[in-house]
C-alpha cells in the first residue's frame, strides 16, 4: 500500500513511520512521499535523510483551500499514493480531499479522543486535571479530530507533569501506535461498523 505522510513541523512521528518501514515492521505499507505545507520545516530534511522524497506544498501560495487541496491530490495521484497518514499536519482537510481517499486518511492525535480535540491537547489535559491522557489514531472525517477511532494508548498524567513532560511521554507512545495502525490499514484488517473500528485477526 503506497503511503504518503503529511507533516508540518518536527516530524518525529513521520520518522517513526519511516524507521518502522526500514525495519520491515510496516507490513505491506510503503511510505513513498512525505508532504509538508511549511517550507523549511525540520521534517523535510528528516525525510530526505531517510531516503524518502519530500514535497513542499505551501498552503500560503494558494488563493483558497480548494486550490491547496487540489495540489495535494495531484502530488499523490502522480505517485499512485493509496493512503495518507497525517503526522503533526496542522491543516484541516475538507471533503474535496477526503473524498479522493475514502477511508484511507488517518491521523495521530495526542489525547484520548473525544477528550481534548484540537490544538495543545497535552496542555488541555494538564490544565483540566486529567489523571490519564494518551494518544489516538483515527480515520479523518470532516470534523476536527472526530473520525472513527482505530487505536488508543493511555498515558498516566503525573502530579508534577507540565505540558512538556506529558507531551514527551505521550509522543513516545505515538511513535509506537501510528506505525501499528498503518500496518493494520495496509493489511486490510480495519473493519468499520459505523463509528466502531475492529481490527480483524
Ligand atoms: C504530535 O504530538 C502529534 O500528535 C501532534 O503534533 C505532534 C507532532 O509531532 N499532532 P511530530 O511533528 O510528529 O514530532
Amino acid at each position: 500500500m503506497r503511503l504518503a505522510v503529511f507533516v508540518s513541523g518536527t516530524g518525529t512521528n513521520m520518522a517513526a513511520v519511516l524507521e518502522a518501514a526500514r525495519r520491515g515492521e510496516l507490513g505491506p505499507a510503503e511510505p513513498v512521499v512525505v508532504v509538508c505545507n511549511v517550507p523549511g520545516a525540520a521534517a523535510i530534511d528528516r525525510a530526505r535523510r531517510a531516503g524518502v522524497e519530500a514535497v513542499v506544498v505551501d498552503h500560503r501560495t494558494f488563493a483558497d483551500r480548494g486550490g491547496f487541496e487540489a495540489a495535494l491530490v495531484a502530488v499523490l495521484r502522480e505517485r499512485r499514493v493509496e493512503a495518507v497518514a497525517l503526522a503533526g499536519f496542522m491543516r484541516l482537510l475538507t471533503a474535496a480531499f477526503l473524498d479522493a481517499f475514502p477511508d484511507r486518511v488517518i491521523n495521530i492525535h495526542p489525547s484520548l479522543l473525544p477528550a481534548f480535540p484540537g490544538a495543545h491537547a497535552q496542555r488541555q489535559a494538564v490544565l483540566h486535571g486529567a489523571k490519564v491522557s494518551g494518544c489516538t489514531v483515527h480515520f479523518v472525517d470532516r470534523g476536527t479530530d472526530t473520525g472513527a477511532i482505530i487505536a488508543q494508548t493511555a498515558v498516566e498524567v503525573r502530579d508534577d507533569d507540565d505540558e512538556a513532560r506529558l507531551a514527551a511521554r505521550i509522543l513516545a507512545e505515538e511513535h509506537r501506535l501510528l506505525p501499528r495502525a498503518i500496518r493494520w490499514l495496509a493489511e486490510g484488517r480495519l473493519v468499520r461498523d459505523g463509528r466502531r473500528v475492529r481490527v480483524s485477526p
